[in-house]
């Protein structure tokens, strides 16, 4: 039974084209044996990160108080769930040129010095186990392999800082640039996820 993590970040729920493209990819899949773990930031928000949560990180577990016992579970949790999943989907809609808030404040649970990198004297190296990750796209304009692209750069540094660097980016462009521009990247996008997932739920 493959594992999967599901993370969405979209504000616009169901209507969300990133959540669409994702429920696609699970459709894919569905005939395969595949739980799926789902955590909807839009829904669940997670905090901000601050500094007396990066504090209870830096206490050893047996000395933190019952307060930072509980901060420092937040990013446990989330870096648990990642570390248990044999494939994790993320919905990535672009808002004014940017990843959503809400899944940046994610991003900042999952990288934790000695859990998921380590710095060497060669420079960081990831500590996650490798896995695929793919990542739903969905934007109202056209950015792909341009400046000002700030998401995709952002990602594969990220995520293959903390060892992951089975990538994927499967874009939905132009979905603001009229609704054949919308429904022709809709369906492209759709069509290279029924191909990923022939190996991502095998
Ligand atoms: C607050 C907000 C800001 C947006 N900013 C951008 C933007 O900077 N560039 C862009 O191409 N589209 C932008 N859009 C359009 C979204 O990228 C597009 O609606 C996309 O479908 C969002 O993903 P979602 O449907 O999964 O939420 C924005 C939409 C919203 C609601």
């Amino acid at each position: 039974m493959k594992n999967v993590l599901v993370i969405k970040s979209s504000i616009s729920g169901d209507n969300g084209k990133s959540n669409q493209l994702i429920a696609h990819l699970l459709a894919e899949g569905a005939a395969a044996a595949v739980s799926v773990t789902e955590i909807d930031l839009n829904l669940n928000p997670v905090a901000h990160l601050a500094m007396d949560e990066i504090a209870s990180w830096m206490t050893p577990p047996a000395d933190r108080t019952a307060e930072q016992q509980a901060l420092a579970a937040v990013s446990d949790d989330l870096i648990a769930k990642v570390a248990a999943a044999d494939a994790v989907i993320i919905g990535v809609p672009m808002y004014n040129f940017a990843l959503p808030s809400q899944l940046k404040a994610l991003l900042d649970r999952l990288a934790r010095a000695g859990v998921t990198f380590k710095y060497t004297e060669q420079g960081p190296v990831g500590l996650l186990q490798d896995k695929p990750v793919v990542f739903a796209l969905a934007r109202g304009g056209i950015y792909a392999n341009g400046p000002a692209d700030s998401q995709v750069p952002f990602l594969k540094t990220f995520f293959n800082f903390i060892g992951l660097t089975q990538l994927h980016f499967v874009y939905a462009e132009g979905l603001n640039m009229g609704p054949e521009t919308a429904e022709s990247a809709l369906n492209s996008a759709q069509a290279e996820l029924k191909e990923i997932a022939k190996t991502l739920f095998a």
